[in-house]
């Protein structure tokens, strides 16, 4: 029988401070490039992840307890209260832009999502600010 195709999303929070700063060039030129948020700073963020599948006579897509389980344990528990240059070894060589962290949360727990069979991940959305926020669909040009 024909399963309805479920959206589900799990939002979560986090603090953590970073510095926009390439290091291939000058200060002058990074000034330029990254403004004020060459400057060391920090953001209240908030991750929003959203798994797509099938909704089997369970009712549920994929069990959201299990699912904030895993943001906490591969995402929030490594940045939360961290600084993103430095103390996170997943966001080493990076630019901690909010882009660049959202590619790099989905690459975190795309597998351990995809486990369980009939959903997969849909969306990892991160706010920087209230009126910031990027989405990663997992997609490359
Ligand atoms: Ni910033």
């Amino acid at each position: 029988m024909a399963q309805p195709l479920v959206e589900i999303t799990r939002r979560e929070s986090f603090s953590a401070a970073h510095r926009l700063h390439d290091p291939r060039l000058s200060d002058e030129e990074n000034r330029r490039l990254y403004g004020m948020c060459n400057t060391e700073h920090g953001h209240n963020y908030a991750l929003e992840v959203t798994v797509r599948g099938g909704l089997p006579a369970n009712g549920m897509v994929m069990d959201l307890n299990r699912l904030m389980l895993i943001l906490r344990e591969e995402i929030v528990s490594h940045v939360d209260h961290k600084h993103l240059n430095r103390d996170v070894p997943f966001l080493q060589g990076i630019i901690p832009t909010a882009e660049n962290v959202a590619v790099a949360f989905w690459g975190r727990i795309e597998k351990r999502i995809s486990q369980n069979e009939s959903c997969r991940l849909l969306r990892v959305r991160v706010y920087e600010s209230r009126e910031n926020f990027v989405d990663y669909q997992g997609q490359s040009v």
